[in-house]
């Protein structure tokens, strides 16, 4: 099939309730809370625990998760450098749809390459994206090993696995650092939930 042909003929229907609207209703901002990371960094434990704090301050919230999405919408793809691009977008082209919705979105996935995650928040407006580098050293992950793949990595049972035989491109100007060698897991979100509701007055 011919995609320019087929995109030329689709046209935008615009929807009568507008994202202001649906902000308004939940009584707060909607946006996008990127987590990106190694493996083991963190990243899911942070955002779970960051999650549980705003749905208790009636903030109305969705995690889209790496590991999880790959059960479903994200089944079909592998590790490799093309089929990570396609995971990181459409993890975001789905977090933008629950950003147009009124919803607080928190996002775990590794996300390694700095391109695909300057796509992702290429999606969103000006303030809506909001990248975390949940920064860990490899050493500190591969010593957690929660799920033992690293030592399958370097078994070698286990390719392309990011830290390992796959770079992880750290961010260069993310919103937010935590630096998850050294800081608990309530520190980590008190500092999230400072810059969420004075910084950016999200509610
Ligand atoms: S991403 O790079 O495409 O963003 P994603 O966050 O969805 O990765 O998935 C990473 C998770 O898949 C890891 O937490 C780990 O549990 C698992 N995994 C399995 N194989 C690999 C691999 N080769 N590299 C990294 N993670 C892997």
């Amino acid at each position: 099939m011919n995609k320019k042909e087929t995109d030329k003929n689709v046209v935008w229907h615009q929807s009568l309730i507008k994202k202001e609207d649906r902000q308004k209703l939940h009584g707060h901002k909607s946006l996008m809370i990127w987590f990106t990371g190694l493996s083991g960094s963190g990243k899911s434990t942070i955002a779970n625990a960051l999650q549980k704090e705003l749905f208790r301050n009636g903030i109305s919230t969705y995690l889209l998760d790496g590991d999880n999405l790959r059960h479903g919408i994200n089944k079909n793809l592998s590790f490799s450098e093309e089929d990570r691009k396609e995971n990181i977008r459409r993890t975001a082209e789905t977090g933008k749809l629950f950003v147009d919705a009124g919803i607080v979105v928190l996002a775990a996935l590794i996300s390694p390459f700095a391109e695909d995650r300057g796509n992702a928040r290429a999606l969103f407006e000006p303030g809506e994206f909001i990248e975390v580098y949940v920064k860990c050293s490899l050493q500190e992950c591969e010593r957690r090993d929660p799920k033992g793949l690293y030592k399958k990595a370097r078994n070698g049972e286990i390719k392309e696995f990011t830290g390992i035989d796959q770079v992880y491109e750290e961010p260069i100007n993310p919103e937010i650092i935590i630096d998850s060698n050294k800081l608990s897991i309530d520190k980590a979100v008190n500092i999230l939930l400072s810059y969420l509701f004075t910084k950016i007055n999200l509610k």
